[in-house]
Formats: C-alpha cells, sequence, structure tokens
C-alpha cells in the first residue's frame, strides 16, 4: 500500500508479465490495474478491484494494511480487469455497497452475479460524503465502455479516471518520473481504448476543464502528479488533426509486393512525406495502431491470395476498420497471378472509412517499368491530397 495523498492509498497489482491485452495488443512494457482506497473520516471507500488473475495481491494488499472495513466500493467501470475481483472483495468486506451509475450496475450484474441488494446508484454530478472526504461521480461515456464514469476528490485535487488517461506500462513508481516513459505506453492504450470513441472523448475532455485538478490517478499506469502532459496528449489524440505520414503495411509472397511497397517508400520520402512502414507478417499490431492515431494516409499492400488480400493483409484491414482513424486517404497496391478481387475486398472491410480512396495500383507477376511509373503517379497523388490538406 502506498500514498497517494492524504488519506489516499494505492492498493492495486501491477502486471509485469501479461503479453496481450484483451488477447490482442501486445504488452511490451507490462501493465497494471491500480486500485485506490480512501480512508475518510467516517467511510472508506476502494476505488476500483483488480482483474481475477491478480485477486490475491489486492487482498493481501488490503489484509497488510489492516484495512478490516471498506463501506463503499466505488465501480467506475464493468470491464472484468477492474471489477473481476469485486466478488471476492464483496466477500471479505459483506457489509461494503457498491456505488456505481445505473448502466454499470446492470453490466455488473449480468457479468459478475452481483446481488441487486449490493447497489447503490449515482447520478452525473452526485457527491458521496465520506466524513471530511468526498467524492463527485462525473460521467464520462465511452472513456471505454458506455457506462464509464470518473470521480472527483476537491479536497486533495485528484481525479480518478479509470480507463481514462491509463497507459500500459507496469512500473515500480507510483507517479510518472519521466514523461517519456509514459508516451508510447499511453498512446498504444489510447489507439486500441479510447481512439473509437474520440468525438466522445473531446467533450468529456471539455467537461474535465472546469476542475481544478492536481493529480490524474488512472487504473492503469502510473499516476499523474503533472497532469497537463497527459491531457495535452490526449487533446492531440483525439483531435481531428492528422499529420504528414502514411501507414504502410504491406506482406509479400515472391518478391512482388515487397519490391513496390520499398519503391513506393522511397517515392513518397522523395517527396518529403513521412512513411511508417510496417511487414506484416510477425507485427506488434500496437505498433500499428499507434501509427494509425497520426496517419494522414493508410497504404494496404499485398499479393492476392485466393482471389483476395492476404488473411494478414486482411487483418490489419479489419483492426484499422474497428479503431476508426481519423485517416483522410486510404488506398492499395498489390500483385496478382491471373486474377483479383483485392481491392474491392479491401475497400469494403474499410467501411467504417469515411476519407478518399485514392486509386490503388495492382500489377500483373512482376512490376514492370510502367508499373514504377505509376507508383511514381500514386506517390505525387499522395503528396498532392496532403498539400491539399494543408499538411505540408
Ligand atoms: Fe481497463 Fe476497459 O478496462
Amino acid at each position: 500500500m502506498r500514498q497517494v495523498r492524504d488519506d489516499i492509498y494505492s492498493v492495486g497489482a501491477i502486471d509485469w508479465d501479461l503479453d496481450l491485452f484483451d488477447r490482442l495488443i501486445p504488452l511490451p512494457d507490462g501493465t497494471s490495474y491500480n486500485s485506490y482506497l480512501i480512508k475518510g473520516s467516517e467511510k472508506i471507500a476502494l476505488l476500483d478491484t483488480v482483474d481475477p488473475r491478480k485477486t490475491d495481491t489486492l487482498v493481501n494488499n488490503l489484509v497488510a494494511a489492516g484495512v478490516d472495513r471498506i463501506d463503499y466500493v466505488i465501480a467506475h467501470h464493468a470491464e472484468q480487469d477492474h471489477s473481476g475481483s469485486l466478488p471476492d472483495i464483496l466477500l471479505l468486506y459483506p457489509d461494503a455497497k457498491v456505488v456505481t451509475n445505473e448502466k454499470c450496475k446492470s453490466m455488473l450484474i449480468d457479468l459478475l452475479g452481483i446481488e441487486d441488494e449490493k447497489f447503490i446508484t449515482v447520478e452525473d454530478r452526485e457527491v458521496l460524503e465520506l466524513g471530511d472526504k468526498t467524492l463527485e461521480f462525473i460521467y464520462t461515456p465511452w472513456v471505454h465502455w458506455p457506462e464509464t464514469m470518473c470521480s472527483y476528490m476537491k479536497e486533495e485535487k485528484v481525479l480518478f479516471t479509470c480507463d481514462f488517461f491509463g497507459s500500459h506500462l507496469a512500473t515500480s513508481d507510483l507517479f510518472l518520473q519521466n514523461e517519456r516513459d509514459i508516451y508510447e505506453p499511453a498512446k498504444r492504450y489510447f489507439a486500441e481504448i479510447m481512439m473509437p470513441f474520440r468525438n466522445v472523448i473531446r467533450k468529456n475532455l471539455v467537461k474535465l476543464e472546469e476542475l481544478d485538478i492536481e493529480v490524474i490517478a488512472p487504473s492503469h499506469g502510473p499516476v499523474y502528479d503533472n497532469p497537463q502532459f497527459i491531457v495535452d496528449c490526449y487533446k492531440d489524440w483525439a483531435g481531428d488533426e492528422v499529420k504528414n505520414e502514411v501507414l504502410l503495411g504491406y506482406i509479400s509472397m515472391h518478391g512482388s509486393t515487397e519490391k513496390m511497397a520499398e519503391y513506393l517508400t522511397d517515392a513518397l520520402i522523395e517527396r518529403g512525406v513521412g512513411v511508417k512502414v510496417f511487414e506484416l507478417g510477425d507485427v506488434d499490431i500496437g505498433k500499428i495502431a499507434i501509427a494509425l492515431v497520426d496517419a494522414a494516409t493508410i497504404i494496404l499492400a499485398s499479393p492476392t491470395v485466393l482471389v483476395g488480400a492476404h488473411p494478414m493483409v486482411a487483418s490489419v484491414a479489419v483492426l484499422a476498420n474497428a479503431l476508426r482513424p481519423k485517416a483522410k486517404f486510404a488506398t492499395f497496391v498489390g500483385s496478382y497471378g491471373w486474377g483479383s478481387k483485392m481491392v474491392e475486398q479491401l475497400g469494403g472491410l474499410l467501411g467504417n472509412f469515411k476519407g478518399e480512396i485514392i486509386a490503388p495500383v495492382m500489377v500483373k507477376g512482376q512490376a514492370s517499368d510502367e508499373d514504377f511509373v505509376r507508383l511514381d503517379e500514386l506517390a505525387d497523388s499522395i503528396f498532392a491530397s496532403h498539400k491539399t490538406a494543408g499538411l505540408v
């Protein structure tokens, strides 16, 4: 148990070893499930629990700290990495009530079978009294799921945000020590969890602006005692501005597509367009998600496999479609032996994409001199599109 501020303690668990979050995004730096204990002069509250794999850690932390009573367990979010230990905590502290909103209550009943009478539901901006401390609940929907909310303690100027402002970083530091350490873990987290809901997140950022916040205490990663950095990152990432960057993901079976991907990369660099290239055979898709936060243009390059795109390329198209990045342009490059429906297939998989599809380049067999000219023309088109969009 470590002290965040007066009467506020961190009692959660560090997960150094988890390899994939949601069995999807690699975790090169691990993650954490932060849970906070507030000892008010009259009531004791536990803010969120931990992933069920780490229940023992949470329970041991509470027992070691001599916590023999919990009055309220605040549930900011129903997802199991924060709620999964709730049934065990309610067994250990049978008088505790679960304080949450109506939507989260319904989810906790569905997901964990918590009994109806265990709940106290709160409205947006409702205040819970703990004696000399208070918690104001602030609904912040879609900072991951529709029921997500934050709570604000005005006495210590601490905002408890659960997933909001979280990062996939396992560290023994309670507070962030160096902003350089958090940028990529927080962006990796944002890209997977928050990016699809950028528009709502912008509204939530505005809603929080009226609060006097000295500390942001999320439920993943370190606590921010200088929170402006992560707030500014979120304003950038959730905004509509893209950068003069291309994400180029490719795979090649017999070298034709690889040659085109390399040629196109060089052609874009020569024109002053930034490129992030990913060979998709063995890729960290978290890196792709991160690149999607900023890229103005998405290029997927693939050989034709049984009429369509290579399945690894198709899966990245599915991911990009689900994450709803703010890219303005997309195109496809590929090769085929005798026929292909790849362009139509990938276009269909990017059904959420509302930007412009720039004319793709498909070649039969190995690219000819004429085909490389077409790739130069594609690079010209991308540069012109970025210029028109004010990016160069
Ligand atoms: Fe960290 Fe949406 O759970």
